[in-house]
């Protein structure tokens, strides 16, 4: 099984970043990441220690301080009254429109105000238990306790690529140990604000790097989870086109007219994937099908970037979940791999995640990394440490892993409960149509089928928030809450 991306190819990565760093003397300043202003903490600390033997810290700190801290006494800005600003001119914010609010926010608080004590939200893609309720993994809850009382930690800044130890883990935990990519070290990662952080900075990335990146077409599923185009419009590619994903009539992929669409695509096209549980469709390619897609975009150099949202909540298993990212890394495929640890760890809020460039060249890697680190720098300068301290250690200890692939299956193993009792309910309720989608779709969703009417009514009339293309997330389905979902949907067929 052949797959021949011309190896003699330039590699992405050596045509596009600027040669200068590779010679000592043509560094740029401005593109010298900054370093932090080293402390002499020695010094420092002394200086406090002598000075609070001297001056009674406490009292100089009791007279100086507000009475209140949030107070703000304008007798103090009595002087601005003099300033003579003309509060006629017209101001910065007039032609600022109101943007339209993001559906799946929108909908968590819509549900939120609902007082109907059967509403269900099966908008927002978040795990929830049996009792509907969010779930913290007990080995987060474990590992955090232990970093809470780790007097070895501090507060200093990490560096801008990110906490070195989790970084390293997660390329291992993304493409294998032993896949020849990392052998090679043809692959380096930074950590990012989690996948929406790392998408971000990798189309920043390309859009200073790819040739010529305005004729470069950016290429997303249709359907796909929205914000792949808005956060490719907002790094400023101006083509993004769609391949074609889902046959709606038979709720299946429409692999043909994807392929089709791949063959009539121009060279070095950027190609969005969902590695693994497709949003919102929950429909994958199956392995045949990514060796096939995988061919015609070799003859396409394409670019694939490998949006890996869900590894192990899928199926369980996070090497199955990394097949097609390690096929094309296997094939040779430059490209990105977005990797996300909100789901899978449960660290939503955390915001943890990374992004990984795998090129031909290991030499071209160090000014890969030179320039997100710039990216990185001039956006929010260096991530947080918490949630990759807490990915980081997970993945570092046998016994940990052991708890979170446990933890992982309890996860993905309520999500299989949940499609087949709903599957059953909906043909029970006697729903018109077929469910097994229900069942064969996998990960987080299912794509319904159901039309955007009938997410109204059953919105407006039922309580049950889910979005306008018929996405539900699996996990909001309870034992408690199925049959009530089922009869709705049923009825929805009657009145929307
Ligand atoms: C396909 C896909 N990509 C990326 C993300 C980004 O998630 P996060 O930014 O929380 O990592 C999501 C979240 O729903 C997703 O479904």
């Amino acid at each position: 099984m052949c797959i021949c991306i011309k190896c003699t190819a330039t590699s992405f990565f050596n045509s596009h970043i600027p040669t200068f760093f590779f010679s000592k003397a043509g560094i740029n300043a401005s593109n010298i990441p900054e370093k932090e202003p080293s402390s002499p903490p020695n010094k420092q600390s002394k200086q406090t220690e002598n000075t609070s033997t001297k001056v009674p810290l406490a009292t100089s700190l009791v007279q100086k301080a507000p009475k209140k801290l949030f107070d703000c006494e304008m007798a103090d800005f009595k002087e601005a009254e003099n300033i003579n600003l003309d509060k006629s001119a017209p101001s910065t914010f007039l032609r600022v429109d109101k943007a339209p609010t993001v559906a799946v926010f929108k909908l968590s608080s819509d549900c939120n105000a609902d007082t109907n004590p059967k509403k269900v939200n099966l908008g927002v893609g978040a795990f929830r238990t049996e009792e509907g309720k969010p779930w913290v993994l007990p080995v987060v809850t474990e590992v955090e306790r232990k970093i809470a009382i780790d007097t070895s930690l501090n507060k200093e800044y990490l560096p801008i690529a990110g906490l070195k130890s989790f970084r390293d883990q997660v390329m291992k935990f993304a493409l294998g140990e032993t896949h020849p990519v990392l052998l090679e070290g043809r692959a380096v990662g930074v950590q990012a604000i989690s996948g929406t952080g790392a998408l971000r900075l990798g189309a920043d990335f390309l859009r200073k790097y790819h040739a010529n990146f305005e004729k470069t077409p950016v290429f997303v599923s249709s359907p796909t989870w929205p914000n792949h185009v808005g956060i490719f419009k907002t790094a400023g590619f101006t083509d993004i086109r769609t391949y074609r994903y889902w046959n709606a009539e038979d709720k299946n992929l429409d692999f043909d007219n994807m392929i089709k669409d791949f063959e009539n695509a121009p060279m070095r096209s950027i190609m969005i994937f969902h590695c693994c549980a497709h949003n919102p469709t929950g429909c994958d390619p199956t392995r045949d099908q990514w060796l096939k897609i995988a061919k015609v975009l070799a003859e396409k150099q394409a670019f694939p970037i490998f949006d890996t949202a869900y590894q192990g909540f899928a199926s369980g298993d996070p090497a199955a979940d990394a097949w097609p990212l390690r096929l094309f890394a296997a094939a040779g495929f430059e490209m990105f791999v977005v990797s996300s640890f909100s789901k899978n760890f449960g660290l939503y809020n955390e915001r943890v995640g990374q992004l990984t460039a795998v090129s031909k060249d290991k030499a071209l890697l160090p000014a890969v990394q030179s320039q997100l680190e710039i990216l990185i720098r001039t956006n929010y300068s260096n991530p947080p440490v918490h949630g990759a301290l807490l990915v980081a250690t997970i993945l570092k200890s046998s016994e940990y892993q052991r708890q979170w692939l446990d933890q992982l299956n309890v996860m993905s193993n309520r999500i299989l409960e949940m499609r087949q009792l709903l599957r059953n309910s909906l043909e029970q309720a006697g729903c018109p149509g077929k469910w097994s989608h229900i069942t064969s779709q996998i990960g987080m969703f299912s794509y319904t089928g159901l039309s955007e009417k009938q997410c109204d009514w059953l919105k407006n009339e039922r309580s049950l928030y889910l979005m306008k293309s018929g996405r539900i997330n699996m996990c909001a389905i309870t034992k408690k809450n199925v049959d009530y979902v089922a009869i709705s949907i049923r009825e929805s067929f009657e009145h929307a």
